[in-house]
């Protein structure tokens, strides 16, 4: 921790700022129905629709929160940014250039097209073609040796023990043929990395991980922090690596709507179908917040709102 707070930490010099920040935010978009969960994993349509949670934590461990910051939902694809930070340390940024590419598709994140415009062109970490592959890349000597280093990981990351959501990982593994496709799809052309039956598996697990808002604020506070989990102190990925995950994040962290995002906020952020969003202020620390209702791109509609609006109280824009 010692390495990573180098002065005061900043976002906690503005800490009566930022509960009535959180607060406002949480009240301005409390009743905003805009947008409809996620409803092609059957178990996501049964969320209610209104819970509403906001969490910030800094780099020092400080954390702020309002709303429904118990609730446990599916991580979904705010998933891929860990597993490509456990790949990113095993392999090294070059290969995962090399191997997944780092350009936005500027589609929707399931798309198959995508992959067949330039044939074989997995896209980036964050769009399901490369983070199934991202995911085939994670090594052990067998499956199960392989999802237990992933659940470890993002364990680390949130300091505390992670774990699928049973009936997420049933509903999402009888529903994902699409997955399935575009997987054997990526073997055709060489890039998957391991039999793809068992990545689209061991990826539908991942994105069924369990989390609250106060644990993924966690996990965005450690790549706040370069690396180290502002509780537990444990360094978790060198952080020369954490500027890749980040810029990716900004680029392509919220699918076809990225651009946008990026023009408004001025921050990394991952969405995932489950309505979750992670934001992170580098060196300073992580927004998550949660609202089942999506936008046309699958990016939670309260959770965005609230995290722009929380951005530009506390002046975050890394720009
Ligand atoms: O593979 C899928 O479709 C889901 N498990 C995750 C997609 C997702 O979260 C996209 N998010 N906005």
């Amino acid at each position: 921790i010692a390495q990573v707070k180098k002065g005061p930490d900043p976002l906690t010099l503005q800490e009566k700022r930022i509960k009535d920040i959180l607060k406002e935010a949480y009240d301005k978009y409390k009743n905003d129905q805009s947008g409809t969960n996620a409803d092609y994993i059957p178990e996501l349509a049964k969320v209610d629709p209104e819970l509403f949670g906001i969490v910030v934590v800094t780099v020092g461990g400080k954390r702020y929160g309002v709303g429904d910051i118990d609730y446990t939902f599916s991580i979904q694809s705010i998933s891929k940014v860990f597993t490509l930070a456990h790949v990113l340390q095993e392999m090294g940024s070059e290969a995962i250039l090399d191997k997944l590419g780092a350009e936005a598709t500027g589609m929707p994140f399931n798309s198959v097209m995508a992959v067949e415009l330039q044939p074989g062109r997995v896209g980036n970490p964050f769009v399901n073609a490369g983070a199934m592959a991202t995911t085939s890349l994670v090594s052990g000597k067998d499956q199960t040796e392989k999802w237990d280093r992933i659940q470890a990981y993002y364990s680390d990351f949130a300091g505390e023990p992670l774990a699928v959501i049973t009936s997420v990982y049933k509903s999402e593994s009888k529903t994902n043929q699409h997955n399935q496709a575009m997987a054997k799809l990526l073997a055709s052309y060489g890039k998957m990395y391991d039999e793809p039956a068992t990545v689209v598996d061991r990826y539908t697990k991942q994105c069924a991980i369990g989390v609250n808002t106060k644990q993924l604020a966690v996990m965005g506070a450690t790549l706040a922090a370069g690396g180290v989990n502002p509780y537990t102190g444990k360094q978790l990925l060198s952080p020369e690596e954490i500027p890749k995950i980040l810029s990716l994040m900004l680029t392509a962290g919220l699918y076809d709507y990225s651009g946008t995002w990026s023009y408004r906020t001025g921050l990394p952020a991952k969405s995932g179908v489950g309505g979750g969003i992670l934001a992170v202020i580098p060196g300073k620390g992580a927004i998550a917040a949660f609202s089942p209702r999506l936008d046309q791109a699958g990016n939670s509609v309260r959770a965005q709102k609230a995290i722009a609006h929380i951005s530009k109280e506390l002046g975050a824009n890394i720009f």
